[in-house]
C-alpha cells in the first residue's frame, strides 16, 4: 500500500491554475478553466491504462493498433468532482461513473455521506475518483473506502487540482494504494481546514452556496 503523488507540471495546468485561484475570476470561467485542468490531468493520470493489440483496416492496409483493455469507472467526489466530470467523459467516452456524495461538517471537518451510487461491483476495474480538493483527506480517505468495500482493486487514481500535505498524511495513515495527480501542492490547511494558499471553495465557486 502507498500513496504516490504526482504534481503535473504543464504550462497549460499552470496558466488555468492561476485564473482558478484568482477570487475575482468568475463562476463561469473558474469551470471552464478547472475542465481544461482537469483535461491535461486526467491524460496524465491514464498513461499506464493497460491496452492490447488489435488489427484496424486503414483505407489503405491493414496494420496495428491499440485499445484499451479494459474500461475505467470514474467516480467524481459532489460537488465539486463534477467539474471534471466532462472533461473525465470526452477522455473514456464508454466508461461507467459512479457517484459519491460526501459533504464536510464545517464545525468538525468530518466527511458526512449522502450519496453513494457505484456500479455493484468493481472488481477488475480500475477507478479514477474526482475531487478538485484534497485538504484533511477525510472525503477522499471515506469515498476510497466505500470504493474497496464495492470490489476496488489495486491502485486507485485520484484526479485532483489542489493537495495539502495534511491530507496526503492522512491517506498515507489510512493504509490505502493511491495514485493522486494534482496540479499542486500547497502549502498547509488553515484553521478552518481549508488550503492555503488555495482557491477557496471548488464546490461554492462552481456552483453557488447551498443553504
Ligand atoms: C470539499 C471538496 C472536497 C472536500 C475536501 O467539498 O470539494 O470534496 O471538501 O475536504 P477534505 O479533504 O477535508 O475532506 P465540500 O464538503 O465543501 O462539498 P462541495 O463539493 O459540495 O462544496
Amino acid at each position: 500500500m502507498s500513496v504516490a503523488v504526482h504534481v503535473v507540471d504543464h504550462p497549460l495546468i499552470a496558466d488555468s491554475l492561476t485564473r482558478v485561484r484568482d477570487k475575482n475570476t468568475p463562476n463561469a470561467l473558474f469551470r471552464q478553466e478547472l475542465e481544461r485542468i482537469g483535461t491535461l490531468l486526467i491524460a496524465e493520470a491514464t498513461h499506464g491504462l493497460p491496452t492490447r493489440s488489435v488489427s484496424v483496416e486503414t483505407p489503405l492496409t491493414t496494420t496495428l493498433g491499440r485499445t484499451l483493455t479494459s474500461q475505467p469507472v470514474v467516480v467524481p467526489v459532489l460537488r465539486a468532482g463534477l467539474g471534471f466530470l466532462h472533461a473525465a467523459q470526452e477522455l473514456l467516452p464508454n466508461a461507467d461513473v459512479g457517484f459519491i456524495g460526501v459533504a464536510r461538517d464545517e464545525e468538525t471537518h468530518q466527511p458526512k455521506p449522502y450519496v453513494n451510487k457505484l456500479p455493484e461491483s468493481l472488481a477488475g476495474r480500475q477507478v479514477i475518483v474526482l475531487d478538485p480538493m484534497l485538504a484533511t483527506g477525510g472525503s477522499l480517505a471515506h469515498t476510497c473506502e466505500l470504493l474497496v468495500q464495492r470490489g476496488a482493486e489495486g491502485t486507485i487514481i485520484v484526479v485532483c487540482v489542489l493537495a495539502a500535505p495534511e491530507g496526503i498524511e492522512l491517506l498515507r495513515q489510512a493504509n490505502l494504494d493511491l495514485a493522486v495527480y494534482t496540479a499542486a501542492l500547497d502549502e498547509r490547511l488553515n484553521e478552518n481546514a481549508f488550503i492555503v494558499p488555495g482557491l477557496g471553495d471548488a464546490g461554492d465557486r462552481q456552483f453557488g452556496s447551498p443553504a
